[in-house]
């Protein structure tokens, strides 16, 4: 017995040496110190022991036992230690990887036109001026000559705030509100975000519009015509043509519509122009004596005449994009294509 003992404890060191696994440590345990493991038939078998060997038989057992124990717990622990350095490893920093860089964003198309139309405004000698985009009812329509229940209104559907306070239908009323607080001469330009109900591929219930409005003594629709032209051949080309179609705006007269030849077909007729080789690019005239009257300048000493444009129409034209949702949708693989 006392060989089979000295036997065991070999081959159970042995395979502990070997066991590579959290399993097979455990597997050695069981085989040797599990309830039905080889050492414990040993001590049971106790009584097949001569009775004067009993004692140091006993004690023999019980040494092996406690070195298989240790090692046993020794090996489980040194296991969970190499996990962890090589999980730390594996986390460790690799110096020699190429560095990630700062990507920088890009300018928004829309914020880009409308910069780069201040700017040709700007040297026109026009300032940029701001309005509220919570409008009276007042401004946004009346003293633009639209009145109540007009059915120029329906040109404009309209948020309403309550009855006589609207979200601004366009950037006019900021003409009216400048007005009201310098003499002439004006030379404005006024930015901004406008709303409408509306919604489809090329309209969004929230959208921007770029107003100008121009007022001095012997101002004609030559002045019109010739700031326009120059701003718009500055903006899609210097052979950009275009025409000047009679229009109507409650607060102008005469009015005008200005398209320029399709930048999509050059004019053939494309889905772009609706067959119609002519897109449709901004609205203006000279400003209607009764919006002088409102703001209390004299129509007889001065004249001027006003514009507004879509900022998306123009961006969209400018670089060719056929949906206007996609401005508004934020999707980075869009955005930095600008
Ligand atoms: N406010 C008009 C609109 O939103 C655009 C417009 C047309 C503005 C003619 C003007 C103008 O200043 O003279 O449809």
């Amino acid at each position: 017995m006392i060989a089979d003992l000295q036997h065991l404890e070999k081959n159970a060191l042995a395979e502990l040496e070997k066991a590579d696994s959290e399993d097979s440590i455990l597997a050695v345990r069981t085989k040797y110190l599990g309830r039905k493991g080889l050492l414990t038939g040993l001590l049971r078998n106790i009584s097949s022991v001569p009775a004067e060997e009993r004692r140091s038989f006993g004690k023999r057992c019980n040494e092996v036992k406690e070195l298989l124990e240790k090692n046993i717990e020794e090996a489980l622990l040194r296991r969970t230690e190499d996990q962890k350095a090589g999980m730390l490893a594996g986390q460790q920093i690799d110096v020699t990887l190429p560095g990630r860089g700062i990507r920088a964003g890009s300018v928004h198309p829309v914020v880009q036109i409308r910069r780069e139309i201040c700017d040709i405004f700007a040297a026109f000698g026009f300032s940029v001026v701001e309005g509220p985009e919570v409008e009276l009812d007042y401004y946004n329509f009346e003293a633009l000559n639209i009145p109540k229940d007009h059915p120029a209104r329906d040109m404009q559907d309209t948020f309403y705030i309550e009855e006589n306070m609207v979200l601004r239908t366009h950037t006019s009323p900021v003409q009216v509100r400048i007005m009201e607080k310098v003499k002439p001469p004006v030379r404005i330009l006024s930015p901004g975000r406008v709303y409408r109900p509306d919604s489809d591929v090329s309209h969004t219930p929230m959208f921007h519009q770029v107003e100008g409005l121009l007022v001095d003594r012997g101002v004609s629709f030559g002045d019109l015509k010739g700031i326009l032209t120059a701003f718009l051949r500055k903006i899609f080309g210097e052979d950009t043509i275009l025409r000047f179609r009679p229009s109507f705006f409650p607060f102008t007269e005469p009015s005008a519509e200005v398209d320029i030849r399709c930048v999509m077909c050059g004019g053939k007729g494309c889905r772009v122009c609706g067959q119609s080789g002519w897109l449709e690019i901004l609205g203006s005239g000279m400003v209607d004596p009764a919006v002088f009257q409102n703001v209390g300048y004299d129509s007889e000493r001065y004249t001027g005449f006003a514009f507004g444009m879509g900022l998306e129409r123009m961006a969209m034209l400018k670089y060719g994009i056929s949906d206007i949702r996609l401005l508004f949708e934020n999707d980075i693989r869009f955005l930095k294509q600008f």
